[in-house]
């Protein structure tokens, strides 16, 4: 049995809607990015979505758009993946790393409000592996303090917190339809606004600052969707649902099946609906094998796994600092504890059901 880490779910449908853009020649930005974006601004309770090519670019014409740039600071949690970083400082503005929650891995507002300086203009908080974050706590920091709320939602389509979805909680919702997301356009993403100015201002970032045919009044960027990736994007919008419950109930499996020393199944906020982008586990000293170990043994035995994330975003050779005291600490020590096991809606029963029989046979 080889069962993968994660796995995108394409079916017959988004085959048939992909040639169906090609056959129409139209191959750019068309019918299919306007109804992407429609169905999506829907779906997150927002006036506005604009579709782009990936959710770093996402973030990063987010960023823009509220005026983010050089001389200004951007708090953001040291535990994630680096783009939420690297768009930062693509704008020049500069990346503060905050620790996280040591039980949700989720960014921590009594430490990033401790970040706060004269110079931060933005707070990005990360969704992490689809459990939201303390919406409330972020979002009290910036409406006290004036600062811009993004969110970073490239794991968590459709996770709610206290039944609200995200990407409608700050200024910004970033979100990517890479192939192992919960939904996939191949590579893709969107930002959702319920601002009319920025959401203008996204559209002519993206598009080469171009406010008429040929025109120019800023320097912008190719961000653009096409309408393949497009019709990709409406078929598995449609599909999220089923496949976030599917990863929910593969999630509720887990929880109460797997059974170790050691082992710490993931840690659920009250309030907070888990749309599992990944099942992350977390290896305690009580656990009887060492995590290069385990993952040797669960490779042996055909089951796929994965680091998320092996170095925390602090300590990354782009952004480290030489004998600097460790600010995250929690950052760091989730990284060298924790392991994603496969979460993914096209796993079956036997195959659950195999995975916890392996993982309980540790001793
Ligand atoms: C938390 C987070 N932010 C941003 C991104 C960037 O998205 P993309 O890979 O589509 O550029 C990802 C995707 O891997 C992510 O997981």
């Amino acid at each position: 049995m080889q069962i993968p880490v994660a796995r995108p779910a394409i079916g017959q449908d988004e085959i048939s809607a992909v040639t169906a853009v090609l056959e129409s020649g139209k191959l750019a930005a068309g019918q299919n990015v306007a109804e992407f974006e429609k169905l999506f601004a829907d779906y997150c309770s927002t006036t506005h979505a604009i579709a782009m090519n990936n959710g770093t670019a996402a973030l990063h014409a987010a960023l823009l758009a509220g005026d983010i740039g050089h001389g200004d600071e951007v708090i953001v949690p040291a535990f994630s993946f680096i783009a939420t970083a690297t768009a930062v400082s693509m704008t020049g503005a500069k990346p503060v790393f905050v620790d996280v929650n040591e039980q949700t891995f989720n960014i921590d507002p009594q430490k990033a409000e401790a970040c706060v300086t004269p110079k931060t203009k933005a707070i990005i908080g990360v969704h992490l592996f689809g459990q939201p974050f303390d919406v409330q706590g972020i979002q009290h920091i910036c409406d006290s303090r004036n600062l811009t709320l993004i969110e970073d939602a490239a794991q968590a389509h459709g996770a709610m917190w206290n039944g609200e979805k995200t990407g409608g909680f700050g200024r910004f919702g970033c979100f990517s339809f890479y192939a192992t997301k919960n939904m996939t356009t191949g590579e893709g993403g969107m930002v959702t606004t319920s601002e009319k100015v920025s959401a203008e201002r996204l559209r002519l970032l993206i598009n080469h600052g171009q406010s008429e045919k040929y025109l120019h009044t800023r320097i912008g960027y190719n961000y653009r969707m096409t309408d393949i990736a497009a019709a990709i994007g409406i078929i598995q919008l449609k599909k999220l649902e089923k496949f976030n419950n599917r990863r929910r109930k593969n999630a509720e499996y887990y929880n109460t099946h797997i059974n170790v020393k050691g082992l710490l199944t993931p840690f659920v906020s009250p309030g907070m609906h888990h749309v599992y982008h990944q099942y992350v586990i977390r290896l305690t000293d009580e656990f009887p094998m060492k995590r290069a170990d385990f993952i040797e043994y669960l490779k042996a035995k055909g089951i796929g796994t994965a680091i998320h994330y092996p170095l925390p975003i602090h300590h990354q050779p782009v952004y480290a600092v030489a004998n600097e005291p460790d600010s995250c600490p929690i950052s760091t020590s989730l990284a060298s504890s924790v392991l994603s096991i496969p979460v993914h809606p096209l796993l079956d029963q036997k195959e659950l059901a195999y995975i916890c029989d392996v993982i309980n046979q540790v001793k």
